[in-house]
Parts: structure tokens; sequence; C-alpha cells
């Protein structure tokens, strides 16, 4: 008999507690929508059927996870399931001093804190939006260098996440070492459409640092799945594990920032971890003042043994291949009916081209809102638009339109199975066939910072 090389995206795990999620009518969605200011941050959880909002916190834990929570201890100094924490996190990134933190932004927030002040630059391949805010509150300038493939959203290049090598030679040559402190490569580029970064681009990028002694840090949020698209995308490295991968790009580096939330598989949680003596004591004395103390960080005992746990399952290979797999699968259905998104698939999410497939809606009538409030109309699928409402107010005030106008599905882990997916693309090609229908929307009511969690909107006539 020849081979049996199944099709089916086969979940690596079985279900044994599960969650019902809610039916709803289509004027009942309608209804949620309207009172919820038509934007779907508003709504309530429980009148969404399929959540892409985010891949973070929202993911399922294991019986294992569990069982560690339950066994966990509860003391403020010094508590058992902090050595196990410690030890995870030392052992997959071997970094010498680890600070928990309660999530990502906490120990953006000490790290930047420390090293951080005015007339500083951050060059990165492109921070996220909460650690470009902790870089811009310590009076530094964020920079964003991504390779200059990664601006188009079709061309299909392996590692559309690299830093620009020459463009971070000439940010050293202009500012100056001693202006610089540090270099961030955010692994995987989540705002550039969830792109991974090859090792040998860290290599290089890690060896410039080296010659200009400027530490190189990693947000690793997404280590793991970064580690999977080496493995398999990269050459010579298809027979390596993802660990020895993550082993390998960690040591790369001097430290490194992480939110839990995401290949933790945890609900919540954090750490920051780095090698330099003076500067580990500084970022402890931030922590206490405004985490906890050392041992915990913003976190219970349960917190810490969720992610001792979680780090190694997010690197199991089984789960890692179910879990590109699924994004891709998704964006395969859309290429082939025509659905523009960015390619190829990134790690935890698809990212759809609004202005692409909306052109006759202006930028500024917010054609990816548009399209999310659609999604949730049709279907009860809830994305988040990453566009003009999100970033299109400037600080005096005015309006421009955003880069790009991407409406990102993002895949909560563990959560959903393969037919989940079906139907969400069928939501999605439901709306790209009758995609001329859809009308813009204008904001009626606004906060003047990070406007799209809150405001209220309007759909034009
Ligand atoms: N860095 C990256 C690359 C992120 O994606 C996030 C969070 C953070 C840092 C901050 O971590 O939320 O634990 O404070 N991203 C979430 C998202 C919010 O939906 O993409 P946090």
């Amino acid at each position: 008999m020849s081979e049996f090389r199944p099709r089916t995206i086969l979940e690596p795990f079985r279900i044994r507690s599960v969650e019902p999620i809610r039916f709803t009518t289509r004027e009942q969605r309608r209804t949620a929508l309207a009172a919820a200011g038509w934007n779907v941050f508003r709504l309530h959880a429980d009148d969404v059927l399929i959540d892409l909002l985010t891949d973070s916190g929202t993911g399922a834990m294991s019986s294992r996870q569990w069982a560690g929570m339950i066994a966990s201890d509860e003391s403020y100094a010094g508590s058992p399931s902090f050595y196990r924490f410690e030890a995870a996190v030392q052992d997959i990134t071997g970094f010498r001093h680890v600070l928990p933190t309660h999530q990502g932004r906490a120990a953006e927030h000490i790290l930047f804190s420390a090293v951080g002040k005015p007339g500083m630059v951050v060059p990165s391949n492109t921070l996220f939006d909460t650690t470009r805010a902790h870089v811009e509150h310590a009076g530094a300038e964020g920079r964003d260098l991504p390779i200059p493939e990664a601006r188009d959203p079709h061309r299909r290049h392996p590692f559309k996440g690299n830093l620009d090598v020459a463009a971070l030679a000439a940010t050293i040559a202009e500012v100056g070492r001693e202006r610089i402190p540090l270099v961030l490569l955010t692994v995987t580029n989540n705002s550039g459409g969830g792109q991974p970064v090859s090792l040998e681009n860290a290599r290089t990028v890690s060896a410039l640092c080296k010659r200009h002694d400027i530490p190189l840090f990693i947000d690793a949020c997404r280590f793991a799945e970064n580690s999977w698209f080496v493995k398999t995308r990269e050459a010579g490295q298809e027979d390596r594990t993802p660990i020895e991968i993550a082993r390998e790009l960690f040591a790369l580096a001097d430290g490194c920032t992480m939110s839990a939330k995401k290949d933790g598989m945890a609900n919540i949680g954090g750490f920051l971890a780095l090698n330099d003596d003076a500067l580990a004591a500084r970022c402890r004395t931030l922590e206490i003042l405004t985490e906890g103390f050392p041992t915990y960080g913003g976190m219970a005992g349960y917190d810490l043994e969720a992610i001792a746990q979680g780090l190694y399952e997010a690197l199991d290979e089984g789960y890692l291949r179910y879990r590109i797999r699924s994004i891709e699968y998704l964006g395969e259905k859309l290429v082939a009916a025509g659905v523009p998104i960015i390619e190829p698939t990134g790690g935890h999410a698809v990212y759809i081209d609004a202005r692409e497939m909306l052109p006759r809606i202006e930028p500024l009538e917010y054609p990816a809102w548009s399209l999310t409030n659609a999604l949730y109309l049709v279907g009860g699928v809830r994305g988040v638009e990453i566009g003009s409402v999100m970033f299109g107010r400037q600080p005096d005030g005015t309006e421009r339109p955003a880069a790009k106008e991407l409406v990102r599905l993002a895949f909560p882990r563990r959560v959903y199975t393969q037919s989940h997916v079906d139907y969400v693309a069928e939501v999605i090609l439901h709306v790209h066939r009758e995609r001329d229908s859809l009308r813009g929307y204008r904001i009626v009511e606004e906060a003047p910072f990070l406007r799209h969690f809150t405001a209220r909107l309007e759909p034009l006539a």
C-alpha cells in the first residue's frame, strides 16, 4: 500500500472540557453591534461566535498546566513555583536573570524605563504598538527597519520579518553607538503580518550589534512559531528541533521581553530576561516598584506554573504543525477565491487587505473597519481593524490615512478546530462576493489616544 498522507488538519489533542459558543441571528448581531457603537471592541464576547480578535491570553490550557496550577505555591517570596518558572525560562532562553511580569508590556515598561531617554533611538525590524509606546514614553525614538520585501503584501519571501541589515548599519553610523541603548528584534513580526525572522538574519544582526557593542534584545512573544518557520523554511534547519532553534536564537541576544499570553500558552503573564548583572539589578528595583517582589512580579504562583509548562508545550512539533498549518489552510482558501491577503501567511493570524478588496471605500471612510463589521454581521466572526481608525489620528488631532488597511484574524491557541476554520472561510467568501454592497463609516465619538478601543462610529448612508 502507498504511504498515507492525510489532508485533514488533525488537532493534536482531544477535548475533555468544552465551552459552548452562542449562535445568534443576523438581526441580533445588528442590534448588538449598533448598541456597541459599531465597534467590535465594545461587544459582549458572548455575542461573538468565533472570536479572532487576538491570540493573546485566549488560548486553551492543557491538563498538565491545570495540574501544575493546582499544585502551585502562593508564597510571597521564594515560591517553589517561581523557581520552576525561572528554570524553564533559563533552560529555553539561556539568560541568567529572569524577572516575571504581569504581561509583556510590563517587561517593556521596565526595560525602557531603565535604558531609554530623550535623544536615544531604538532600531527594530518593527516595534509592536505597546513596545513603541514604551520607547516613546521614555522619551526615545523607535525606528522600524523591515526589509523592503515586507512592504509588498503579495511578495512571497520566506522571512518577511527580517531586519534590513544595511539600514541598521546606516542608522548606527548616523545616530552613533552611544545613542542606541539596544536593538530589538520582534519574532515573529506581529505588526508586519506575523512574519518570521530567519536565523541567518538574527546572526548577521547580532554580529553587527557586537561589533558596535550594542545589546541585542528579542521581543520573544511568538518565539516558538518563529522556530517552526526556521525549521520548515530555512536551508539546513529541517533536522533540528524547535527548542534547539529557539536556544540558538536567544544565544545570539543579550536579553528578551516576553508576553506569556502568546507562546507561553498562558492566559496572563510575561517576563524580562537578560544577562547584564548591573542592568538586571536596576530592572529589579523598577520591578518592585510597579509589578511586585521579583519572585512573583505581578503574577500568582499558579500563573508561574502555567507558563513553566506552557513554554515547552508551545515548542511541541505536533502542536506547531497543526497551528501554522491552520493559518496557512485558511490563507489558501482565501487566495484561491481571490481574497487579497498578506502572503505568505504568517504565524498567528491571517491579514486581509481591505484597501485592495474595497477600493471604492475611501481610506478615511475606514474600509478595514467596514470589513471587520461585515464579518461580524454576516457570520458572528470577530477580527480587528489595523488601519486608519487605529492609526489615522495624528498627534495634532488631524487625520491621515494609515499605511495599510488590514483586518487581522488572529487564532487563539488550541481553541478552534478545522471545521471552525472552514466556517470562517465561508463567512469571508460570502462577504467577498457581495463586497460592492459594503459602505464606509464615520466616527461620532473618540478618545484622544488609542481611539479604536472605545470609539463610536456610524455607517454611512
Ligand atoms: N510584543 C508583541 C509582538 C505583541 O504582539 C504584544 C501583544 C506585546 C508585545 C505586548 O504583550 O499584551 O502581554 O502586554 N500583542 C497582542 C495582540 C495584544 O493582540 O497582538 P502584552
